[in-house]
């Protein structure tokens, strides 16, 4: 397995409630995990503790077998190569596109920064936009941008908090069936939250439900939210009954 994520228990503090207690999950490479819950049920903290922003009281997490927390270790934030696109996307206003992708790339040759760049905005189909700046851009532009942005360094895992909540409805649709691309076509192993139940229908390989910091259940989209999956395939199968049965 690519990610193993073990027993990891966290609570804020001066809060006596755990905002997470024993969370354990395992992901393969190229996953796209969705992690659904309603609103105060942990997701965001999920991420944080992920990313490095918070420190878990217990547990751990390794990526390809490599120790990011545990115990004795905690590995920095931006040594993790954990990429996040945040609700507001938090793109640098100032910076245009291209420059706000090329930002994270400093590691990079000159040479690979260019190549980088348009791999990742022809990704996203971005490329025509690229010298134009975020407030010249519509909310689904400025969120492929954003992913572009995290995408760009070749992070191992990418997070996504509540990817379409600043998107009106018939954005939301149109984006969510190119979020998924997006991800797949890049290979990116990814957990996005969502309080959203056709979000995670619509993008996620698997989904893990918590409530009050706590996993309830982990399985495919058709198992666990099956009951409202199937409704067309139901009545097709009820039409064939009744066909079959000379109703
Ligand atoms: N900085 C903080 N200090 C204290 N408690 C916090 C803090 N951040 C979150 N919490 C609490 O931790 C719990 C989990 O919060 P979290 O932000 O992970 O929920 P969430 O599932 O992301 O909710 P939402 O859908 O509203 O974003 C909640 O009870 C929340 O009140
Ligand atoms: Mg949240």
């Amino acid at each position: 397995m690519f990610i193993k994520i073990e027993n990891v228990c966290f609570s804020y503090p001066h809060i006596k409630e755990k905002a997470l207690d024993c969370f354990s999950m395992t992901i393969e490479k190229g996953e796209v995990i969705s992690i659904l819950g309603p609103s105060g049920s942990g997701k965001s903290t999920v991420l944080r503790l992920l990313s490095g922003l918070e420190m878990p009281s217990q547990g751990s997490c390794t990526i390809q077998d490599r120790v990011i927390f545990d115990q004795h270790t905690f590995v920095q934030p931006e040594k993790r190569g954990i990429g996040m696109v945040f609700q507001d996307y938090a793109l640098f206003p100032h910076m245009t596109v291209s420059e706000n992708i090329l930002f994270g790339l400093f590691n990079m040759k000159k040479s690979e920064r260019k190549t980088r760049l348009k791999e990742v905005l022809e990704l996203v189909e971005m490329t025509e936009y690229e010298k134009r700046y975020p407030h010249q851009l519509s909310g689904g532009q400025q969120q492929r941008v954003a992913i572009a942005r995290a995408i760009a360094p070749n992070p191992s895992l990418i997070l996504l908090d509540e990817p379409f909540s600043n998107l009106d409805s018939e954005l939301q649709l149109k984006i969510r069936k190119d979020l998924r691309n997006i991800l797949k076509n890049a290979g990116i192993t990814s957990i996005f939250v969502t309080h959203d139940e056709n979000d995670a229908l619509a993008i996620a390989d698997r989904i893990v439900q918590i409530r009050a910091g706590k996993i309830q259940n982990i399985g495919r989209p058709c198992d666990l939210l099956g009951a409202q999956l199937p409704k067309t395939t139901l009545l097709i199968e009820e039409e064939s009954e009744r066909i079959l049965a000379g109703v």
